[in-house]
C-alpha cells in the first residue's frame, strides 16, 4: 500500500481509556495527530489494584467524548480516517467489550474497515512509530500484567523468548509496596523510597539467574520481602527504604542476567544485524535504576537501547492506532465485525502458556 493512511485508535483493555488519530506516510513515517488518555488511577487506588467492573463502567462513561476529543485535536473528522483500530485483547474483558463494540459501531456507521488489535502488538511496534527502527529487534515489556522478552521479527510475527512464570514485574513492585504500607501504584513509591535506602542491607533472591531459559519469576522475591520485614519488626522508615533499595537491586540484577542472555541469543541468531536494538515498554520502564541497568547492558553488548517517551511506554491509543496502520500497510486484512474480544491472546501463536503466567491476566 503506498498512499498516506490515517486511522482512529481505541484502547480500553485495562485502566486507561484512550483514543488517538495517527497517520502513516508511504515511507513508513508515523505521526500522532491527536491523542488523549484518561487514567482511572483515582477510581482504583482505594482498592490497591484495578477493579474490573469499575474499569468497564469508567470506559463506557468516558470513551465517546475521548474519541471526539482525539478527533478534534487531530483536526480530522471520521470522514477523513481510513480505518478504525480497537484493542480486542488481551486484557479485562469488560473494558475490551466497551472499546471493541465502540470500534465496531463506528466502523459499521462509517463503512470503514475495523482492525482488532492485540494490545501487545501495540507495545511491540511503538518503537517504529517513535524511532523508526527496522525489524528484527528485541522488546522487553515490563508492566503491571506482563513481563515478556519478545523477538519482533515483523508485523504479526513474534517469538516469545521469555515470560514470567508467576507475578509480572509491576505486580511485584505493587505487592511489595502494599506489604510495606506504601501507596498504589507501588512502582513509583518503591523507587522513591529506594533512593534513600541501602541496597546492600538485604540479599533478596534473584530467581532463575544463571538458567539458560529466558523466563522470569518474581513471586519468591515478594515473599522474601515479607519475611525480611517481619524479621525486623517494628519496621522504621529507614528499614523500608533499605528493603526497597535491596528489592530494586535484586530486580535489576535479575533483569541484567535474563536480558543479557537474550541479547547474546539475538546476536547469535542475527550476526549480520549491525546495530541491533532492545526496546522497552510498560510502566516499569519508568524506573531509573532499571533503565540505567538496561542501558549499561546494551552499551556493553553494542545494542541500541530504545525507551520511547513514557506516555507511549504505558497504555495509550496511539500504539493501537499505529499497530493498525502497520497491519494495513503490509496488506493484512481487516477484521470481520463478528470478531470477539479475547481476555487472553498471546502474541506468539506458538508459545505455550506457562503455568501461572499472567494469572491476573488483566493488564498488559
Ligand atoms: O504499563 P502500565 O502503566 O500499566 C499496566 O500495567 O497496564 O504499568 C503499570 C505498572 C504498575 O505495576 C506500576 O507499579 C509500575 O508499572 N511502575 C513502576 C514505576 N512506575 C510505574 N515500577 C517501577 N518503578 C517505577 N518508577
Ligand atoms: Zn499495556
Amino acid at each position: 500500500m503506498s498512499s498516506q493512511l490515517t486511522i482512529l485508535g481505541i484502547e480500553t483493555s485495562c485502566d486507561e481509556t484512550a483514543a488517538a488519530v495517527v497517520t502513516r506516510a508511504a515511507d513508513g513515517h508515523g505521526e500522532i495527530l491527536g491523542e488523549v488518555v484518561l487514567s482511572q488511577l483515582e477510581e482504583h487506588s482505594a482498592y490497591g489494584g484495578v477493579v474490573p467492573e469499575i474499569a468497564a463502567r469508567a470506559h463506557v462513561e468516558a470513551l465517546d467524548s475521548l474519541i471526539s476529543e482525539a478527533l478534534l485535536r487531530s483536526g480530522r473528522t471520521l470522514a477523513d480516517v481510513d480505518a478504525i483500530a480497537a484493542t480486542s485483547g488481551p486484557g479485562l474483558i469488560g473494558g475490551l467489550i466497551v472499546g471493541l463494540m465502540t470500534g465496531k459501531a463506528i466502523a459499521r456507521a462509517t463503512g470503514k474497515p475495523l482492525y482488532a488489535v492485540n494490545h501487545l502488538e501495540g507495545h511491540a511496534l511503538t518503537a517504529r512509530l517513535t524511532d523508526g527502527i527496522a525489524f528484527p529487534y528485541l522488546m522487553l515489556l515490563v508492566s503491571g500484567g506482563h513481563t515478556q522478552l519478545v523477538l519482533v521479527r515483523d508485523v504479526d510475527d513474534y517469538e516469545r523468548w521469555g515470560t514470567t512464570i508467576d507475578d509480572a514485574l509491576g505486580e511485584a513492585f505493587d505487592k511489595t509496596a502494599k506489604l510495606l504500607g506504601l501507596p498504589y501504584p507501588g512502582g513509583p513509591a518503591v523507587e522513591r523510597m529506594a533512593k534513600r535506602g541501602n541496597a546492600e542491607r538485604f540479599t533478596f533472591p534473584r530467581p532463575l539467574v544463571g538458567e539458560a531459559r529466558l523466563d522470569f519469576s518474581f513471586s519468591g522475591l515478594k515473599t522474601a520481602v515479607r519475611q525480611a520485614a517481619q524479621s525486623i519488626e517494628p519496621v522504621t522508615e529507614q528499614d523500608i527504604a533499605d528493603i526497597c533499595a535491596s528489592f530494586q537491586r535484586a530486580v535489576s540484577r535479575t533483569l541484567k542476567d535474563r536480558i543479557g542472555r537474550g541479547l547474546e541469543r539475538f546476536r547469535a541468531l542475527y550476526p549480520d544485524v549491525a546495530t541491533p536494538a532492545l526496546v522497552v515498554a510498560g510502566g516499569v520502564a519508568a524506573n531509573a535504576e532499571l533503565r540505567a541497568t538496561l542501558q549499561a547492558l546494551c552499551d556493553k553488548n553494542r545494542f541500541r537501547f530504545i525507551a520511547p517517551p513514557l506516555a507511549l511506554c504505558t497504555d495509550n491509543a496511539a500504539m493501537i492506532a499505529w499497530a493498525g496502520l502497520e497491519r494495513m500497510a503490509v496488506g493484512l486484512s481487516a477484521d470481520d465485525l463478528s470478531v470477539a474480544p479475547r481476555s487472553r491472546w498471546p502474541l506468539d501463536k506458538a508459545a505455550a502458556t506457562l503455568l501461572g503466567s499472567g494469572k491476573r491476566g488483566a493488564k498488559a
